[in-house]
């Protein structure tokens, strides 16, 4: 039995309208029921959280944002605040997510801003680390998780570090089909637990709950979330589809 509660997350990416997106969260409730062994978070568009918010109602799953915007307010055309998605009962976002920072040119310092944003409108981060092929390939990958984790998580206190959530998404296995090894994902996961535990100490690093994202599917969960260091899944594909969504989270329970 583990320290920490397993969290498996859904990220539906640009996928799902908000008819769509509450039939399918419907769908999962109605699967899960109110178990809590893991913790589950569903993170639909915006467009869906509203709808996918009322289908959970009363619910034991949570829903959660996939960005957010570091400003209040103000003149930043199709942006998202976090007190806009506090609005809307979001207890969770996604941040720094590899898309975001390849595709939208978002930056370690940016990310920072929403994270400490997010944690001071009591919405709990999901900061997503991980190396491209290339930095891998260059024996990089340690260090890019470094760098991502180090900046990303300036300015954090000891008493918010708890309630973040950092997942470890190799950006080579996200939709791509190749799954990172169970022993090199325990690897980057121990070696995240470690810079916690320099930065806030060991208890409080014990309690961190760090979750793999890339690739991950029924077929391959149970041996990656049987590693010490693997805290649950981030989950892209898989988590489109009710069944296979649902037999995730068993997997995530039965390895708790
Ligand atoms: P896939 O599960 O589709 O590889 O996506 C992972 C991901 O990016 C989750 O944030």
């Amino acid at each position: 039995m583990s320290l920490r509660k397993k969290l498996l997350a859904g990220n539906w990416k640009m996928h799902k309208t908000a008819a769509e997106g509450a039939s399918l969260a419907a769908d999962i409730a109605a699967a899960i029921g109110k178990e809590t062994a893991v913790d589950v978070v569903l993170c639909p568009p915006f467009t869906a959280l509203d709808s996918v918010g009322r289908a959970l109602e009363g619910q034991a799953i949570k829903l959660g944002a996939q960005n957010l915007h570091p400003e209040k307010f103000g003149a930043f055309t199709g942006e998202v605040s976090a007190e806009m998605l506090r609005a809307l009962f979001v207890t969770h976002v996604i941040l720094g997510h590899s898309e975001r920072r390849g595709l939208f040119g978002e930056l370690d310092e940016f990310i920072n801003r929403k994270v400490l944003v997010a944690l001071a409108n009591q919405l709990k981060p999901i900061l997503c680390v991980g190396e491209t092929l290339a930095e891998r390939e260059a024996g990089k990958t340690l260090a890019v998780v470094q760098q991502h984790l180090e900046v990303g998580l300036k300015g954090v206190t000891e008493e918010q570090i708890t309630t973040v959530i950092v997942a470890y998404e190799p950006v080579w296995a996200v939709g791509t089909g190749k799954v990172a090894t169970p022993a090199q994902a325990q690897e980057v996961h121990a070696f995240v637990r470690g810079i916690l535990t320099q930065h806030y100490g060991a208890a409080r690093a014990q309690k961190v709950r760090v979750i793999y994202g890339g690739s991950m599917k029924p077929a391959n969960a149970g041996e990656l979330l049987a590693q010490p260091d693997i805290d649950g899944g981030l989950i892209g594909g898989a988590s489109l589809e009710a069944r296979t969504f649902v037999d995730l989270v068993n997997a995530a329970a039965a390895a708790q």
